[in-house]
């Protein structure tokens, strides 16, 4: 699995809010979170944020992130979002990024990974399910204000060989998967 040429996958920074927030917006026109509540995403001792940059020419700009919570020594985590500035989906981007999601799970233990999808949504779904993620239960009406039902979806993790992580907060640990 890689990236395309000239994007690099990082830790997010909560310096990283408002690049992340102008693309929660393009990407959720409807219900993007509030940039407080994003701010705690990013903060949040629980979470693991990445990102997806530029790094040709000029000031990097950030293409896709993603993000998992969990909390120390619990076996179940979340994933809490994941999105793909338009102009670059169906590149591999959101694999990447759901791949190293997944390895952080694994890496803190965790066997049953949970997340929402929006019923109206069959291009997050079909990624999720060729992850191996099932759809468990519907919540009805629960995307508003557009009453669209929400698919909550489950996998099981097994234990793999440990991968190395993109670095801590702070850290210009960058990692270029290929
Ligand atoms: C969902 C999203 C993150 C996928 O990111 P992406 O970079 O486009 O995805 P990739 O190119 O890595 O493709 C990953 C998988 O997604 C699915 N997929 C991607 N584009 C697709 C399309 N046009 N039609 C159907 N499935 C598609 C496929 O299952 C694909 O796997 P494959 O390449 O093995 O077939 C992206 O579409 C996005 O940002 N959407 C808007 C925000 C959103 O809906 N987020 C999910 C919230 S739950």
């Amino acid at each position: 699995m890689s990236l395309p040429d000239g994007l690099r996958l990082r830790r997010a920074h909560p310096q990283d809010l408002d690049d992340v927030m102008w693309l929660e917006h393009a990407s959720f026109p409807t219900d993007a979170w509030s940039a407080s509540q994003m701010s705690g995403e990013l903060y949040s001792p629980h979470g693991y944020y990445i990102v997806v940059e530029t790094t040709e020419g000029g000031a990097p700009t950030i293409v896709g992130y993603a993000g998992l919570s969990s909390l120390a020594g619990n076996p179940v985590a979340d994933v809490q979002t994941i999105a793909v500035a338009a102009d670059r989906r169906g590149t591999g981007i959101g694999r990447v990024l759901f791949t190293e999601l997944l390895d952080e799970a694994r890496r803190r233990g965790v066997r049953e990974v949970f997340l929402e999808v929006r019923a109206d949504n069959p291009v997050a779904q079909a990624m999720y399910t060729g992850f191996g993620f099932e759809r468990i239960a519907v919540r009805p009406r629960y995307y508003q204000p557009d009453g669209v039902d929400a698919w909550v979806m489950r996998a099981e993790l097994s234990p793999a060989a440990p991968t190395p992580g993109v670095g801590p907060i702070g850290q210009e640990t960058l990692d270029e998967r290929d």
